[in-house]
């Protein structure tokens, strides 16, 4: 990429996120496969998406969500790994993920394992096509893969919910019948706009929300784990708090800053600037933000900044995660649902009267939680493969072995 800046520190990345002096430009080359979707947009068009985003993540919606049926699903498919000759922590964790974000979206029929893993697939394929290719599956270009999910998973779902509306409008359903998922969400919203949507656009905003949720949260369950199983070998007197869901909910946020899921976010200049740091960008120039190097700063996250240490005191106001969720208009909307609620008195629930009452402790934290219950542990047959300092900070494959108690 041409005149990109990149940006290792902490305070200038954060102002970079919060400048109106820049724009998002890290999934435009998503914007040819799927239009304008809430992370490409900006300004007043921006904030009307996000509008509609953020009643999905309501304190009551995601408190609902967690106690039914994210426990339910982690409960079973930890259960269904368990029985397993050959567990496998990645596939059980995008298992969990794809299912638990295709309610939240509002993609029917990803509660079987197979339609999950097949949605998990065309998602991957469509952010990086053939790259994507694995063993006995078809390899498909973005485009392709793109059609074949609206085909197999989106525009069935649109059209399931269109039909409920119907019903709802005709009087035959209460509202109370209606499902609570992204998709019923953005239908309601586009009956009352001036400007209707039509299923490509609605089909767009879905398969981003589904890409921004599933390979980043199903991603950081293997390092949670990881780092947890190796933190409690060093220091067995911890091993009584894998079963605290505050303190794995800390370490969720710790191990997402150590392996932050989207390691670069990038932003252009919409005119000449300056920062407070007296670093100058031109008009269109990118800032490359490396978030796992800002996320190490030391005068943020306190000494030995790149090691694993969930009780770790962090500045007032920083996230535990660092910006591993950026930052800024375009802050994630997912993020409680993956870690849950920050410990401290900051900001979340953008569209809730009594944001602060609401504890949650996210999918990552849940997951892992059941999995030390059941006894799971790296398998000591196989090894647990080394990360390599330069592919993507993710595991691949990471073997289980669950000890079974007398
Ligand atoms: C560990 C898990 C996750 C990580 C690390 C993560 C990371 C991020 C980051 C870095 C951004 C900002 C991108 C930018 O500024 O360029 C973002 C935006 C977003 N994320 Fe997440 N995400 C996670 C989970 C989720 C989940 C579970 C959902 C939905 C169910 C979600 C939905 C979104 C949406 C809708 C946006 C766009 C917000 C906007 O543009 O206003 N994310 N995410």
């Amino acid at each position: 990429m041409e005149q990109v800046q990149w940006i290792t520190d902490f305070g200038v990345a954060e102002e970079i996120l919060r400048h109106k002096g820049f724009r998002e430009v890290t999934f435009k080359g998503l914007v040819p496969l799927v239009g304008p979707v809430i992370v490409t947009l900006e300004g007043p068009v921006h904030r009307e998406r996000r509008l509609i985003g953020s009643k999905l993540f309501t304190a009551l919606r995601l408190k609902t969500a967690e106690t039914s049926f994210v426990a339910e699903i982690t409960r079973r498919e930890v259960a269904e790994a368990s029985r397993q000759s050959q567990p496998d922590l990645v596939r059980l964790s995008y298992s969990v993920m794809a299912q638990t974000a295709g309610r939240m979206v509002g993609l029917d029929g990803l509660g079987s394992p197979e339609n999950a893993a097949e949605a998990v697939y065309l998602l991957s394929a469509l952010v990086s096509g053939t790259q994507a290719r694995q063993e006995g599956k078809p390899v498909y270009t973005r485009r392709a893969a793109r059609d074949e999910l609206r085909k197999r998973f989106i525009d069935p779902a649109i059209a399931r919910r269109r039909n409920l509306l119907n019903l709802y409008g005709a009087g035959r359903l209460s509202v109370g019948e209606l499902p609570s998922d992204l998709i019923t969400l953005l239908l309601l919203h586009t009956h009352q706009a001036e400007r209707k949507w039509d299923t490509r656009q609605i089909a767009g905003e879905v398969a981003f929300y589904a890409v921004a949720a599933i390979d980043t949260t199903a991603s950081l369950a293997p390092h949670l784990f990881h780092h947890l199983y190796h933190y409690c070998q060093a220091n067995p007197v911890q091993e009584n708090r894998l079963t605290d869901p505050r303190f794995l909910r800390n370490a969720a946020a710790e191990a997402l800053r150590l392996h932050p899921a989207i390691p670069t976010i990038f932003r252009q200049a919409t005119t000449s600037l300056k920062l407070k740091s007296g670093l100058e960008f031109a008009e269109n120039q990118t800032a490359g933000i490396y978030v796992k190097e800002a996320n190490r700063d030391a005068s943020i996250f306190g000494p030995y900044p790149e090691e694993f240490r969930p009780d770790r005191i962090i500045q007032a106001k920083t996230r535990r995660a660092g910006l591993s969720f950026g930052g800024g208009s375009h802050l994630c909307l997912g993020r409680e649902l993956a870690v849950g609620t920050p410990e401290l008195a900051q900001t979340s629930f953008e569209n809730d009267d009594s944001p602060n009452e609401t504890e949650l402790f996210g999918v990552a934290a849940m997951l892992v939680k059941e999995l030390f219950a059941q006894g799971a542990r790296p398998d000591p047959g196989q090894a647990v493969p080394e990360l390599s300092p330069f592919a993507r900070d993710v595991y691949h494959t990471y073997p289980l072995n669950f000890q079974q108690f007398d």
